[in-house]
């Protein structure tokens, strides 16, 4: 706290965080940016009577956690209705604590027992701040929840701003889109009861003057894999806000006499060094806060998906092993089709144990074999599903999220069970666990290929509408006590791709299938979208079959080598070339992994990425002709995050020059169309 009263301020290395009361007793927001210089120069926290008759003062001001009551009219943080009907929350300033990095800011209603606490972390190092909030019932009577959002940021008054968010859809992931932000409100959100393909909990604004290296940013993202909402509004005063939270859209939450209602967290940050710094400080966090096996370097995978599909069987799995093998691949992972009666997607989701006629002795058998090859072996599941064809469903009918007189509707011929619901969280944690104990397993595939329908609990303990929470909070609860059981296991979070890829799930899955659109072109740009985001080592990626004969190898696999690299084509079918290409360019990227993967990225342009390790020692630089490029004209690029007094040497080039000089040079490379390079940056 500052010589203001009731002032806070919270800052990270570069980064400052500040609000307090108004004479008026109103918390406002008064600065999110660069850290000042000095603690004092924190503006002080600004006083509004309102506009005239329409407007209350906290229309006007930048609340730092508004809530729906009085003359405020924008996108409130909270909405709830009290016993009496009452809908009108107002919120005062009551105490707070400071534990370590943690604030703790504790409103409550003037006269309902509600208390309201904002929680605020910085991570100093990683130059972000953690928000949350925890809503508390502390009387008799139980209170109707409908809107918790997590946080809500303010940008500078009087700027305009621009929103970058990523939008897509199954097999068509990521796409960056950046837009204006004009009077009014700009949602995004998923009724899907994941994250979501369509859109990602996501979002960086600038100021319009920004670039991958250069101008401010401000970005945040929500870590939920369910139904989530952001709405950036412009206010009738030209001001600037952005909340995230859970989404409100059909939810409801009774918070009954003593309980506590925590959302999740949010994370935020801000730079003046564009694009780029804002992704590397967020996949500096995930890969060293989030993701469990931190500190792993992700095994090179063969994912025998695209080969077989649902032909699995041991000799069909073990005549791919073994030229995997041979190719240098390290993980062996089975993917749908092994288990009972799965012979087309029809049947079999729900009954996880091996098909007793493709398997006949278990699963052991493949893979003493795969790990004969020196392989690990791993597994695709889809827990959350079950076909109506299944024993599963024929025994437990009503586990399934549905509405008792309605029909539930199927996609891909499955349903989604009610995670919320312990004995489905049971069942499902027995069913993996004992595949886990009886098999020596290493990796796991987690798919959902289906968005939800019909949403009803009708043995619901409370509101069915809680659903939208309990689900994920199952899924969590599910997951996290399978990682506590088999600590060993890699996780892979897949739906259908890239429809669960968020800060959330990241907290048990290690990695991401980014998409089931495996074309290299198409996959470089979702790539370009998902790296706004998370890190590399969490980017699984694989060479497929699906531009083969059109785009070299080479290029092919030079994009998947930008992150986790897996290999997915029917290698029964490859000839002797691309097996002893695919041997080289694997061998090549285990030389190279640990920068890729633990590295710092710089997006040079959308043809180009460069990896650099931590002491910026050793890099490698992907360029890549994505362009029928009629004119000849080459790609050039600057080189990024070198040391600017070591010097370096550039694969391909002759000079030994300082990273300064390095840096200021313009690189050129006057590639053909589908022309690739992997090239590497040393210390000399
Ligand atoms: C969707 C996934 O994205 C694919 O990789 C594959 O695992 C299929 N599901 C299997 O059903």
């Amino acid at each position: 706290m500052t010589e203001k009263q009731q002032y806070w301020i919270l800052e990270t290395k570069h980064c400052g965080y500040a609000f307090g009361l108004n004479k008026n007793g109103i918390l406002v927001n008064t600065y999110w940016g660069k850290r000042m210089e000095s603690q004092s120069d924190y503006p002080a926290p600004p006083e509004s009577d309102g506009w005239a008759s329409f407007n209350g003062p906290t229309q006007v001001l930048q609340e730092e956690y508004p809530a729906y009551g009085g003359m405020c009219f924008h996108e409130p943080c909270l909405k709830a209705t009290f016993e009496e009907g009452v809908r009108d929350v107002v919120l005062q300033f009551e105490s707070e604590t400071t534990i370590n990095n943690e604030l703790v800011i504790n409103l409550r209603d003037i006269h309902y027992p509600l208390k309201v606490s904002l929680h605020y972390r910085s991570h100093t190092d990683f130059d972000l701040i953690e928000r949350w909030v925890e809503v508390e019932n502390f009387g008799k009577e139980t209170i109707t929840l409908e809107r918790v959002f997590s946080a809500i940021w303010h940008f500078p008054v009087g700027g305009e701003y621009f929103l970058s968010h990523l939008t897509g859809r199954w097999n068509d992931e990521f796409n960056l889109v950046r837009e204006p932000l004009t009077p009014g409100v700009k949602v995004l959100e998923s009724r899907r009861i994941t994250s979501s393909h369509h859109h990602n909990p996501w979002f960086l604004v600038d100021d319009g003057n920004c670039t991958e290296d250069n101008g401010k940013v401000w970005f945040g993202a929500l870590s939920w894999s369910g139904n989530w909402k952001a709405t950036a509004e412009v206010t009738n005063f030209y001001t600037t806000r952005l909340g995230i939270g859970i989404n409100d859209w059909d939810f409801v939450w009774q918070l009954r006499e003593g309980e506590i209602f925590s959302s999740p967290h949010a994370i935020c940050g801000f730079s003046d060094k564009g694009y780029g710094e804002a992704s590397r400080l967020l996949h500096n966090f995930i890969r060293d806060e989030l993701v469990p096996h931190n500190k792993q370097v992700h095994k090179v995978l063969y994912n025998s998906w695209e080969a077989t599909f649902f032909d699995v069987n041991e000799p069909s799995q073990a005549k791919l092993a073994k030229i995997a093998a041979e190719i240098g691949v390290e993980l062996f992972v089975v993917d749908d089709g092994w288990f009972h009666r799965r012979n087309n997607d029809k049947a079999g989701l729900g009954d996880w144990w091996p098909d007793s006629e493709k398997f006949p002795h278990g699963l052991t058998p493949l893979i003493e074999k795969v790990n004969r090859l020196n392989m690990d072996f791993g597994l695709w599941i889809e827990p959350e599903m079950v076909n109506p064809d299944s024993d599963l469903y024929r025994e437990h009918p009503d586990w399934i999220l549905h509405y008792p007189t309605r029909q539930p509707t199927l996609a891909r011929n499955q349903m989604i069970l009610n995670m919320a619901r312990p004995d489905v969280q049971e069942y499902i944690f027995s069913k993996i666990d004992r595949l886990l104990t009886e098999n020596n397993i290493a990796f796991i595939k987690w798919d959902m290929n289906r968005n939800v329908s019909e949403p009803g609990w009708p043995t619901a303990p409370g509101d069915q509408r809680e659903i939208w929470v309990r689900y994920v909070e199952g899924l969590y609860k599910v997951w996290g006590d399978l990682r506590k059981q088999h600590p060993g296991v890699i996780w892979q979070s897949c739906s259908g791709g890239g429809g669960r890829a968020d800060l959330g799930i990241l907290k048990f899955a290690d990695q991401i299938w980014v998409s089931d659109n495996t074309f290299a072109l198409d996959r470089l740009r979702i790539q370009h979208g998902f790296s706004q985001i998370f890190p590399a080592v969490t980017m699984e990626s694989w060479v497929t079959d699906a531009d083969r004969g059109k785009i070299p190898l080479e290029f092919r696999f030079h994009v998947s080598m930008c992150g986790s690299l897996g290999v997915g084509g029917n290698l029964l079918l490859w000839d002797k070339a691309e097996i002893m290409e695919s041997t080289y360019w694997i061998s090549h990227y285990k030389k190279h992994r640990q920068v890729i993967q633990f590295g710092d990225q710089y997006r040079l342009s959308k043809k180009s990425m460069q990896y650099m390790s931590k002491d910026a020692e050793k890099g490698v630089l992907f360029v890549f002709q994505t362009e029928s490029n009629l004119n000849n004209s080459p790609i050039t690029i600057h080189l990024r995050g070198l040391n600017p007094e070591l010097k370096y040497k550039v694969e391909g080039l002759q000079e030994i020059l300082t990273g300064a000089e390095w840096m200021s040079r313009e690189l050129s490379y006057p590639f053909k169309l589908y022309e690739s390079a992997m090239l590497e940056i040393s210390a000399y």
